[in-house]
């Protein structure tokens, strides 16, 4: 027996088709019962008439709960009043395996549905974000490998903090203390002089102890790094490969943007090039439209980045960080040296931020002070160090956050939503 998917029935139109499924919501009378019936493509209305069934027949039908399993045979007619303009009349079917009554009703707490999130992702919203989520890693995959970039596989044990060591997870490997990597790039910065243009996306981990909308303590980045760039070209290849992937869902999710009820022409206007503004520029935004003072030195907070972004529609790209509060790798602008060559991206409509990216220090003499600054053993980054003395060249590379890019594209309230399995400080299980 052919199976055809949902949306290939409703492509289809007319004739006879076999499907199976899930049933996603069920009514009945005396006479007729409908089903509406859900697969990884869509939604149909399915309708069963009581003199087509024996009456153990219609007896199972009756019967049929929220989320059983089942094959259905039928015809295909239009009808303006079904949910996806179709409907299927049953003529045969089997339950594959009538469900116990399923937990998830309308208008559950967030919190219960995290607890019952292995039933809660067959929900069409999370479906739709899902799909939503693959075409980001598709694209951002596409774009760097029609750019000329190798896929590179980092460790996930490390041993060393890329990011500082207060959100480091330690885990006990053998009888060693290693960390679970926070970000890919020291090794990025070990096989750029090998590959020179190189991408990953991979899991990452941070403890950490905010508990934001924004921040997840696994999470996935989409990092590249390239040999003979500099934080202009590296802000370039940002801002085009974002607004790649931007299109890209237009193009291929229309469908679940609907279902996530999205403002799809706010998306439409995020296309290349984007403002860039330097770090001292936003504060004097601050100060002059918003009225608030933020010293130089001090970091941005979330606050703050949405107090920006308020001035804008699509992302923002903002330089020149204070090279004091920054990770040890960043460099220092020989033009205004108490700035840092690195650059975050904003997202529009209070997604803050999405990419940190910077040009990498290439001066040993500079990164071991800036490491011993932060409490680290120069030792134990020593092999790190050597990518500086064995024909070092100028490099930098960015890192996007794959939820925070799909909390912004699909609009959701809380970046948990953006990935199946969310992992925070409270949240682990199941
Ligand atoms: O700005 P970050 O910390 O930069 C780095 O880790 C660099 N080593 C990347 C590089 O240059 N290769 O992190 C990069 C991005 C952030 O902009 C954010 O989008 C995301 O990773 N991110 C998180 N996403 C979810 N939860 C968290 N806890 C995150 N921490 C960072
Ligand atoms: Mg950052």
């Amino acid at each position: 027996m052919a199976f055809i998917s949902i949306q290939e029935a409703l492509d289809k139109g007319k004739g006879n088709v076999h499907l199976h499924g899930w049933v996603y919501r069920e009514r009945g009378s005396n006479e007729l019962k409908f089903i509406v019936l859900r697969d990884s493509s869509n939604i149909i209305q399915c309708v069963c008439k009581k003199t087509d069934f024996s009456a153990n027949e219609w007896d199972e039908l009756d019967k049929l709960t929220i989320e059983s399993s089942i094959e259905l045979e039928g015809t295909l007619h239009p009808d303006k009043r079904a949910p996806t303009g179709y409907e299927l009349h049953v003529k045969t079917f089997q339950v594959i395996q009538r469900a116990d009554t399923f937990p998830i009703t309308k208008d559950q707490s967030t919190e219960f549905l995290l607890d019952v999130r292995h039933l809660a992702i067959r929900s069409r919203r999370l479906t739709a974000v899902m799909k939503i989520r693959s075409t980001v890693m598709d694209a951002f995959r596409t774009f760097f490998k029609t750019s000329g970039y190798y896929e590179m596989a980092p460790p996930i044990l490390t041993p060393n903090a890329c990011e500082g060591g207060s959100t480091l997870f330690s885990i006990n490997y053998y009888k060693h203390k290693l960390y679970l990597t926070q970000s890919w790039q020291l090794y990025a910065e070990s096989a750029v002089f090998a590959l020179e243009k190189i991408f990953c996306i991979s899991p990452c981990f941070r403890a950490e102890k905010s508990k934001t909308s924004r921040h997840l303590s696994e999470f996935w980045m989409a990092e590249m790094e390239a040999a003979w760039i500099g934080l202009d070209q590296l802000a370039t290849i940002a801002e085009e490969c974002v607004s790649f992937i931007v299109q890209e869902v237009i193009k291929k999710n229309e469908k679940e943007l609907v279902i996530l009820e999205r403002d799809v022409e706010k998306l439409r206007t995020v296309t290349a090039p984007f403002t860039r503004i330097t770090y001292a520029d936003a504060l004097k935004l601050l100060k002059e439209k918003e009225k608030i003072n933020i010293p130089f030195g001090k970091d941005l907070r979330t606050i703050e980045e949405d107090l920006i972004m308020k001035h804008f529609d699509k992302p923002v790209i903002v330089t020149h960080y204070p090279k004091e509060i920054m990770a040890f790798y960043k460099p220092k602008d020989p033009k205004h040296p108490e700035t840092a060559l690195c650059f975050d991206m904003l997202a529009p409509e209070g997604y803050g931020e999405i990419i940190g990216g910077s040009q990498r220090d290439t001066d040993i003499e500079e990164l071991k002070k800036a490491l011993k600054k932060e409490g680290e053993k120069i030792e134990n980054y020593k092999w790190y160090l050597d990518t500086r003395t064995y024909g070092s060249v100028p490099h930098a590379g960015f890192g996007m956050g794959v939820e925070r890019v799909v909390n912004w594209i699909c609009g959701l309230d809380n970046i948990k939503d953006a990935i199946p399995f969310p992992r925070t400080m409270l949240r682990y299980t199941p």
